[in-house]
């Protein structure tokens, strides 16, 4: 019998909730600016807000060949539809001036609301000055601004993410639950190598910080053998993690990677090199990727943090729908991460 997956889950009951936060709210006829959706997903587009309680919103995702951005602009398309929204998804290809762009032009079609992934978070007091003499609210999503951007839009601006520093606390507490405690070779130090995501990125400032961070509070020592800028890539982790192999051999007790995509690419490369995750080497990521949370159900990871897409984009549509109703929005909405060992893994499939 195959059982529900927390994610799926999940998942049914933010359609549930979203359906029921539109019947709430009057039940405009959601059903026509609806049907309208695309099936090339990410170009849905209505129109017009013809229906009562309709809007047009503007979605800006960083890039689109990102795994869990593409997950998550999913979610977001799926809800907002679903609220009878027309939603337009465009993808800035990792340049902030594409992007830029495309703001301008959702500036130009008058869209209710725009919900942006920043290419570069450095950028977001641009974006912000370039959308506020429009009025046009702004959700923020997964890449987290300066509170002082936020401020200087007050009552149109806010932030809906994940507390990074809670998932790389539980990267370091899911290699402190190991039978080594993260020592494998029984030298009294956890020798590590790390794969960054974006260095601007406070995800991958955070998660490099805090993992190590759950270490030293444990009382352990560490010993970074290398820092990896690989940019959330699988295949940028997939070579430096092979050359790391080679470079530095059984040194390396563990291979902390800032996602899961990276961590994907990490175990090609530990596998490649004969070496066996859970015996010889440990190996978290963080996002909960379907194939990240098989191999943790296999053993070939140690473990992952599940980042809630479906619980960040159901918190992103409901901000939204609430600016396009006039209500008062918070400044921030944070989502918990949840860690994914062999013993829940199952759960998230
Ligand atoms: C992180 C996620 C990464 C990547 C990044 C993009 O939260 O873990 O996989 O999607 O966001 O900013």
């Amino acid at each position: 019998m195959k059982m529900i997956s927390r994610r799926d889950f999940l998942k049914a009951s933010a359609v549930v909730g979203t359906t029921a936060a539109l019947t709430a709210c009057g039940g405009g006829d959601s059903s026509s600016a609806a049907s309208t959706a695309s099936s090339a997903a990410s170009t849905a587009t209505s129109a017009a807000s013809a229906a009562a309680g309709s809007a047009n919103i503007g979605v800006c995702i960083y890039q689109f060949a990102d795994n869990f951005m593409t997950l998550y602009r999913a979610d977001l398309e799926e809800y907002l539809t679903e609220l009878g929204y027309g939603v337009t998804i465009m993808d800035g290809k990792n340049d902030q001036n594409t992007q830029t762009e495309q703001i301008n032009t959702f500036l130009q079609q008058g869209v209710d609301v725009l919900i942006i992934n920043p290419v570069q978070t450095t950028s977001a007091q641009t974006i912000v000055d370039t959308i506020s003499p429009s009025g046009i609210p702004i959700v923020f999503i997964n890449r987290e601004p300066d509170k002082a951007v936020l401020d200087s839009y007050p009552d149109k601006c806010c932030y809906v993410g994940a507390d990074a520093r809670q998932s790389g606390t539980y990267q370091g507490e899911l290699i402190l639950a190991t039978d080594t405690e993260g020592d494998i070779n029984g030298d009294g130090v956890i020798t590590y190598i790390m794969c960054k995501g974006d260095p601007e990125n406070i995800d991958a400032q955070y998660r490099t910080e805090y993992s190590i961070k759950a270490l030293e509070d444990a009382g352990k020592t560490v010993n970074c053998l290398y820092e990896y800028l690989d940019n959330w890539d699988q295949t940028l982790a997939q070579q430096d993690v092979a050359n790391a192999l080679a470079q530095f051999g059984d040194q390396i007790e563990v291979v902390f990677c800032n996602n899961d995509a990276m961590a994907l690419g990490a175990l090609q490369s530990i596998e490649q090199a004969g070496r066996t995750v859970g015996t010889d080497i440990y190996l978290v990521g963080v996002d909960a990727l379907a194939e990240a949370v098989q191999a943790v159900v296999d053993g070939r990871m140690t473990g992952t943090v599940l980042n809630d897409d479906v619980g960040q984009a159901t918190a992103a549509t409901e901000a939204t729908k609430m600016y396009v109703e006039g209500e008062a929005v918070e400044q921030y909405y944070w989502v918990d991460y949840v860690k994914v060992t062999s013993e829940n893994a199952a759960d998230y499939l």
